[in-house]
């Protein structure tokens, strides 16, 4: 089985991104940790970071073809995207979503999550470690 590893606007900027919210891990890492922790699980990655709503869309239907299952952070698309709720809605795979930071103690238009309520799980405020948590949560879901 093959999982889906979504990572939305200015995560590619993570190292130097405001590291002292998002810390000093990169995407390179969280790919690297993401993989690995899949593998054990017996299970393969293809994962896509983005800018642009629209080919994270793109990807996300494209899943529905080959993979088991999402693992999600929409970035700041979390808080303002139907559009990509409505692609992870349509695909019908089960949703992990991830944030680095903890959201519930940051701006309060980060409290609301446009993904939170159709996701398994939620994992905020862990930095890297959420998204192995994550991976791990849904090998469970899908075990
Ligand atoms: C984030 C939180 C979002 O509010 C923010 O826009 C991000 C990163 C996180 O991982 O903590 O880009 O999703």
């Amino acid at each position: 089985q093959r999982i889906l590893l979504v990572n939305g606007p200015n995560l590619n900027l993570l190292g130097t991104r405001e590291p002292e919210v998002y810390g000093h891990h990169t995407l390179a890492d969280i790919e690297t940790l993401v993989g690995e922790t899949a593998a054990e699980l017996g299970l393969e990655v293809r994962s896509v970071q983005s800018n642009h709503e629209g080919v994270l869309i793109d990807a996300i239907h494209a899943a529905r073809d080959d993979c088991a299952g999402v693992v999600i952070n929409p970035g700041a698309f979390t808080h303002t995207s139907i559009a990509l709720r409505d692609a992870l809605l349509a695909v019908e795979l089960p949703v992990v979503e991830v944030h680095l930071s903890n959201v519930h103690r940051r701006e309060p238009f980060r409290h609301h999550s446009y993904v939170s309520d159709i996701a398994e799980v939620v994992v905020v405020g862990a930095g890297i470690d959420g998204y192995a948590f994550g991976v791990r949560q849904l090998g469970r879901v899908l075990a």
